[in-house]
């Protein structure tokens, strides 16, 4: 890899998708108090950034159709920031409602993503964020913008970096404060994720950069280690690797929370996150969603305690 300017950060923020983009997808309804306790849970571990829910169209996204109840009853603890998708005004009215600390449009990349997903092309999307952003804004919200299908889209294949950096300015246009890169289909490699990254980062500052990547080809640490190459100390994962979006057949889940924080600590990064209540935290959910969890850190602790594996 070319790009190897920095130190690593000394610290990265987890941004815990989980409750959003891992709950979405799935096809049973998750009550709303085992997504209030998650989030809790989540929380309890010292994640400091929650995305808890979508004020999405419920014909869309039944899954998210409880957005308001969730947001009503987690509790919420001071520092850390709850944030809820949106794609349009209305979601922003039920964001607003709701005291959502930050909201997050989320855009494409890719214009047949883009159509399948929120139903308008990307030049639309961008109209229908921009009073979304206004109205963030001035209400004292912060406000995210997520750029899915950076590396690559199940409908129309390549992408390139300018497309990413040609959304990134269009976003930060209408007051976008912070773009998140998404491998939706989790295609990316390292090298490719740092020329999608450095896109990114010609518009917007290295603070303000995070990734999103779906592990559905086994990419998603060595990518993150790519951004930890070049000082991006911002990152989207899900506990328990949960997620994936119904507009993207056959992406799975987000890279788990549990194997980035154990990267992580061995490379000496803190992220403020307790390794054991995380665990637990996706432990619950796995139960409560009938499967086992996806992460492989989670799995192995597990096996050694259970003294099968490990001693
Ligand atoms: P549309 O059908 O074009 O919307 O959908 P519309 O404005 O024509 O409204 C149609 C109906 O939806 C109306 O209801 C509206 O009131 C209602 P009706 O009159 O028919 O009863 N409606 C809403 N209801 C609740 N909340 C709203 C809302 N807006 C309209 N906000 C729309 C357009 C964007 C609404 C729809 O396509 C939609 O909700 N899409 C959401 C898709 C989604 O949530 N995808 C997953 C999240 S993105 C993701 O996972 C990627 C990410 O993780 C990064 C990555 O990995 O790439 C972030
Ligand atoms: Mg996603």
């Amino acid at each position: 890899m070319a790009s190897q300017h920095h130190s690593l950060p000394r610290q990265v923020r987890l941004v815990e998708v989980g409750p959003r983009d891992g709950l979405q997808n799935e096809k049973a309804t998750v009550p709303t108090d085992v997504k209030v306790a998650f989030i809790d849970r989540l929380a309890a571990a010292g994640l400091r950034a929650i995305e808890a829910t979508s004020f999405v169209s419920p014909k869309w996204v039944p899954q998210m159709a409880d957005a308001a109840n969730v947001m009503a009853c987690i509790a919420r603890r001071p520092g850390v920031v709850y944030s809820v998708l949106v794609p349009n005004m209305k979601g922003f009215e039920g964001a607003l409602a709701a005291k959502a600390d930050e909201v997050v449009v989320f855009g494409a990349a890719s214009e047949a993503f883009s159509q399948r997903n929120i139903n308008c092309g990307i030049a639309e999307s961008i109209e229908r964020f921009r009073p979304v952003a206004a109205a963030a804004l001035a209400a004292g919200m912060r406000v995210r913008g997520a750029i899915s299908c950076a590396l690559g889209c199940p409908y129309q294949g390549e992408v390139t970096p300018e497309a990413v950096g040609r959304v990134a300015r269009l976003l930060r246009d209408i007051g976008v404060q912070h773009v998140g890169v998404a491998d939706t289909i989790g295609v990316g490699t390292p090298a490719k994720t740092q020329r999608a990254m450095e896109a990114a980062l010609a518009v917007f500052p290295l603070d303000e950069v995070s990734g999103h990547f779906h592990d559905t080809y086994g990419q998603a640490l060595a990518n993150i280690y790519a951004c930890l190459e070049l000082g991006i100390a911002t990152f989207d994962t899900s506990a328990a690797g949960l997620g994936g979006c119904p507009y993207a057949k056959g992406a799975t889940g987000n890279v788990a929370t549990e194997d980035v924080v154990y990267l992580l600590q061995g490379l000496g990064i803190d992220t403020g996150v307790d390794l054991d209540r995380l665990r637990a935290a996706g432990e619950f959910v796995s139960t409560a969603l009938g499967r086992p969890s996806a992460s492989r850190v989670a799995r192995a602790l597990a096996a050694r305690e259970t003294g099968t594996v490990g001693k």
